[in-house]
């Protein structure tokens, strides 16, 4: 029943509903008793020119229900590659474990296959921003830092998160990357409320980045997730206070800046179409959360 309406881009058409019909989004009580007073505010918002949220964007709360479910694992998934991630292993190696630990749970990886992805996780060496794919020929040496970016599917509820770790002991330069990395999605977390907008999210991140050092990312953001791996909106770490999406109980997305040491600029492996790369060779280094939107700030759903 709540799961009648489709994420992002799928949403359906809304229609006016009157006040004591029921509620759109599956609860059972009358639209009065229930969505009504927030959509008039969202309503209010878009007349004065914001971008808003659609219906499919708002998750009920058996839907938050699920991908928090689907978090936990992905969080546990994570846990233990933390625990056995050492200098000398293969990034294979790390697939293995993840792929292992994911089916443990009765649950699937989302990146396997995923737009033919060949893996079941993204692992990102030193100057590899992201989407890294895991290989026999990628060993894991004292002083790499690493991003393991993992995402799970459990009865139908999408979760994403990654975490940066340090192989053996690091310079001091690349610590300080991947700390303050953590910090500027910590920042991030801390501006998600209703009644903000992902540009004031963004602007948090974004200045701790900027305030180092460091920069971040423009051209991969962060995404809406739960229903579907990838959904709308699309949540970038460069925009500012005030612009983009207005932020409304129930909207589920990713925080995962990807925090670079030198220049913003990125490229594509082109052998692979998938491993994006620092264009100055320069390490970066990314923390994902998946966070709710709720009625009085956020919820982290996966970490
Ligand atoms: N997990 C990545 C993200 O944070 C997406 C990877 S797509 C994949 O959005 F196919 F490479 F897995
Ligand atoms: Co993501």
């Amino acid at each position: 029943m709540a799961d009648h309406f489709a994420g992002g881009m799928r949403a359906v058409q809304p229609h006016r509903l009157e006040r004591n019909d029921p509620c759109w989004c599956g609860s059972v009580k009358k639209y009065k008793q229930c969505h009504m007073r927030e959509d008039e505010k969202i309503r209010a918002f878009e007349l004065e020119g914001h971008i808003v949220p659609d219906r499919g964007m708002r998750k009920t709360k058996a839907q938050i229900d699920g991908i928090r479910e689907s978090g936990k694992i992905n969080a546990a998934v994570l846990d233990h590659v933390a625990q056995h991630i050492r200098a000398g292993m293969s990034t294979l190696e790390i697939d293995q474990l993840v792929e292992e630990k994911t089916r443990e749970f009765g649950a699937v990886p989302a990146p396997l296959g995923y737009e033919g992805f060949p893996k079941s996780v993204c692992t990102s060496v030193n100057d590899q921003v992201c989407h890294g794919i895991p290989s026999s020929d990628v060993i894991l040496r004292e002083g790499d830092i690493v991003n393991v970016d993992a995402s799970t599917i459990y009865k139908g509820y999408f979760s994403d998160s990654s975490r940066t770790f340090l192989i053996g002991q690091v310079s001091p330069e690349k610590e300080r990357l991947v700390r303050v990395a953590k910090e500027c999605m910590e920042a991030g977390i801390a501006q998600v409320k209703p009644w903000q907008f992902l540009g004031d999210m963004a602007d948090a991140v974004n200045a701790h980045a900027k305030e180092n050092g460091y920069s971040i990312v423009v051209d991969i953001g962060g995404h809406g997730v739960g229903l579907e791996f990838h959904e709308e909106p699309f949540v970038s770490y460069v925009a500012p206070k005030g612009t983009e999406m207005l932020m409304v109980p129930g909207m589920v997305f990713t925080i995962e800046p990807m925090v670079n040491m030198g220049s913003e600029e990125i490229c594509i492996d082109d052998s692979n179409g998938w491993t994006i790369y620092t264009e100055d060779g320069m390490p970066s280094a990314q923390w994902e959360v998946t966070v709710a939107v709720t009625e009085d700030g956020c919820e982290i759903l996966a970490w």
